[in-house]
């Protein structure tokens, strides 16, 4: 079975990696990797595929930034040669940026079966511009991989039939388990003059935190305010960075907080895995540290990972700094009582999407598609 794998910014890369390596042992399923180029920072992309030890992608689009329209449309005029020529069996999509819902339209399109790994997760809330790519990803979807209970009861209540969905875990948590160990080896903590469990860690770069200057102002009030009370670490997406420098607000927090550029994967992950509390507005971060166990405060008004609040690290707290600062508060004052970390996020979660595409083979694949093959007919009209 070919597989086109597709992947277009960091967090993509994360997942991408144990898809990929759960696929290698078996030499019935052929994977090859499409990045779109959505993500081009050489810290955003570059360093992750060097430290998550993934293929150099045998194909890369290169289409760069944009409106999300201009952006979306670039990854879908790119991809759809790719698969008019190598006719993949299917496109597989992880995740919830705007490359995954370019390439998933482009493959419906085509006929070709698409898998999205990270189905059915929903914050319901359609402000976001990711909330708006999982709902079109997983209806053009015929296989939905699932990583947490709340995505298999919205795949039912919207009555995606029961051949379609598989809950197979999470993938992101098998890259965090296969490097955790590694991760320790990282220098990051000594070159900042940091001891475990006395720093924060911070991460924000949605557009409802950075993108709005009335916003962007308390976020530097709450930071300034969190850096009185232990050291902490925010290394920064280049949007945030962009958008606190055009505010003219970076020069507020260059000496109290650790300022960084976007960190390597082993060095985040050995910063967050020794801190006292995370805050973020981030998917990906809030799971890392429900497994991690580490303190995690999300600074939005929703979560489309409902399983990380459920296991008890992780509290919805929105952006408004006095709620915040209490809640820092409360954390630093005592032990937080979290349980075990969500069923099937266990490391395994990419054999089960192997097993499963073994089991199916591209005949069964092909079988479970919405629409009818048009490959051929899209050829004729170009
Ligand atoms: C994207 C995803 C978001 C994901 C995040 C992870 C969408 C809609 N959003 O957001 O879900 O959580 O990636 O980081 O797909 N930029 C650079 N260098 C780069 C890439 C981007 O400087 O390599 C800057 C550009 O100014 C660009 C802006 O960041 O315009 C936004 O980039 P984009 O990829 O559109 O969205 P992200 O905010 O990164």
């Amino acid at each position: 079975m070919r597989i086109a794998c597709v992947c277009g910014a960091r967090p993509n890369f994360v997942k991408l990696a144990a898809v990929v390596e759960a696929m290698r042992p078996h030499r019935e399923l052929r994977p090859f990797v499409v990045h779109t180029g959505q993500h081009y920072d050489e810290r955003l992309s570059a360093a992750m595929f060097e430290d998550l030890a993934l293929p150099r992608p045998d194909f890369h689009l290169e289409v760069g930034s944009g409106s999300h329209a201009m952006q979306t449309a670039e990854v879908m005029q790119r991809f759809e040669p790719v698969v008019l020529e190598e006719r993949p069996d299917l496109v597989l999509v992880v995740g919830d940026v705007n490359s995954t819902v370019a390439c998933s339209l482009v493959a419906a399109k085509l006929g070709i079966a698409v898998a999205h790994v990270e189905a059915g997760l929903r914050s319901f809330d359609r402000s976001m511009p990711e909330e708006l790519n999982r709902v079109v990803t997983d209806a053009l979807s015929d296989l939905l991989f699932v990583s947490e209970p709340s995505g298999m009861a919205n795949l039912r209540r919207e009555g995606v039939g029961e051949e379609h969905i598989f809950f197979v875990g999470n993938v992101m948590i098998d890259t965090l388990l296969r490097h955790v160990v590694r991760a320790r080896s990282s220098d990051v903590l000594e070159r900042l003059g940091l001891r475990p469990g006395e720093h924060a860690v911070v991460t924000l770069h949605r557009p409802g935190n950075v993108d709005a200057p009335g916003r962007l102002v308390a976020v530097v009030d709450l930071l300034e305010s969190l850096a009185a009370r232990l050291a902490v670490v925010f290394p920064m997406h280049p949007r945030a960075r962009a958008q606190l420098a055009a505010a003219g607000l970076l020069a507020r927090l260059e000496h109290r907080l650790h300022l960084l550029e976007p960190q390597g994967y082993l060095d985040f992950l050995r910063l967050l895995s020794t801190a006292r509390i995370v805050l973020t507005d981030s998917g990906g971060v809030q799971e890392e540290a429900t497994v991690l166990r580490i303190p995690c405060l999300t600074l939005r008004e929703n979560t489309e990972r409902p399983a990380t609040v459920v296991a008890g690290w992780n509290r919805i707290v929105g952006t408004d700094p006095d709620r915040v600062l209490a809640e820092v508060d409360t954390l630093l004052a005592g032990p937080v009582h979290g349980g075990a970390a969500p069923e099937k996020w266990d490391g395994r979660a990419g054999e089960r999407i192997a097993r499963v595409l073994l089991q199916l083979g591209p005949e069964g694949v092909r079988r479970l598609r919405k629409r009818p093959e048009v490959v051929a007919a899209a050829a004729g009209a170009r």
